[in-house]
């Protein structure tokens, strides 16, 4: 690997990043602040168009360069060959991302088939324990560490969500069996739980919602005590301090929500929504 000599107060020069669903939102906030402070960044994602036109953008920023590649993240042999071509570009993986996931469209469980559940796991969990598992033997040589991207409502639960909510609630716990595992190589394993940060994800499941968009936008912008929604370079940065600095910390689970945890929230919807549902 040819490694150019950067800036010594970038935090992850010459390190090796892989960030799965990379291309937008939360991801492509990752492969944004990981690239500007000198890492080497491979990212995929589902489609071309935009991962291609952010790993230009990227490489003509510098300091770092990005890398993208097309993967299913559902065909174990694409995750398995997305490694092997990061290893065999850069040599070595320092930190793993697994950032990809989709939230369906709101149902009740009288609407949720055993099929439509196992591909939300297939997306939002299994993907997760297949990267881990190709990445680890590379993580393991240079003590690296693996961040997960779970959700708030892994631990609150959410309205008409149960196969979304399932997948983050085991990513959690996955999170911690694996930190058990691998602290022996000197890997760390650690979850962040985002609320609500605004994101094309966001956007498409507000739009789905019709002429409800605008309600529901001020719904998920007042969800926050600091009264906004995150954003996807707040995301990045929690991840680079997960990445670079926190050492001493495997296991933990940070949320990134603008305090939208805590106080009591109005728990009576005055529609019930839910029954609009079926
Ligand atoms: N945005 C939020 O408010 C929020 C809140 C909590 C958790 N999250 C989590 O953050 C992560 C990213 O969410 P986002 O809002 O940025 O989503 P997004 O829809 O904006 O981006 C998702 C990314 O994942 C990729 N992806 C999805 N399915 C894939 C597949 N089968 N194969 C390959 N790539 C695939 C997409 O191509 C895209 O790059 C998800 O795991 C989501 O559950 C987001």
């Amino acid at each position: 690997m040819a490694v150019a000599s950067c800036d010594k107060f970038l935090r992850y020069k010459d390190k090796v990043l892989i960030v799965t669903g990379g291309s937008k939102g939360i991801g492509e906030g990752c492969v944004r602040v990981f690239v500007r402070n000198g890492a080497y960044v491979a990212f995929c994602a589902r489609g071309a168009a935009d991962g291609e036109r952010l790993e230009k953008e990227m490489n003509e920023e510098a300091p770092g360069k990005a890398f993208f590649k097309s993967v299913d993240l559902t065909d174990e042999a694409a995750i398995q060959g997305f490694v092997e071509d990061v290893i065999s570009r850069y040599g070595r993986i320092d930190c793993l991302i697994n950032n990809a996931g989709q939230h369906p469209n709101p149902h009740l469980i009288d609407d949720i088939t055993a099929e439509k559940f196992r591909q939300v796991l297939d997306v939002n969990l299994l993907s997760y324990f297949l990267m881990s598992k190709y990445c680890l033997p590379h993580l393991r040589k240079v003590k690296g560490n693996i961040i997960n991207d779970s959700s708030l409502v892994g631990k609150i639960g959410q309205q008409a969500a149960i196969p979304y909510v399932a997948s983050k609630g085991a990513i959690d716990a996955m999170t911690r069996a694996m930190a058990i595992d691998e602290a022996v190589h000197g890997v760390r394993v650690n979850v962040f739980s985002p609320g609500n940060v605004w994101t094309p994800m966001w956007d498409g499941l507000a739009t789905d919602e019709g002429e409800g968009r605008e309600d529901m936008i001020a719904g998920g912008t007042n969800a926050q005590l600091l009264g906004r929604m995150g954003t996807i370079e707040e995301a990045g940065l929690l991840c680079l301090w997960l990445a670079a600095d926190a050492t001493f910390c495997t296991g933990i689970d940070i949320n990134l929500s603008g305090g939208a945890e805590l106080d009591y929230g109005n728990k009576n919807r005055l529609t019930t929504k839910a029954s609009a549902y079926h």
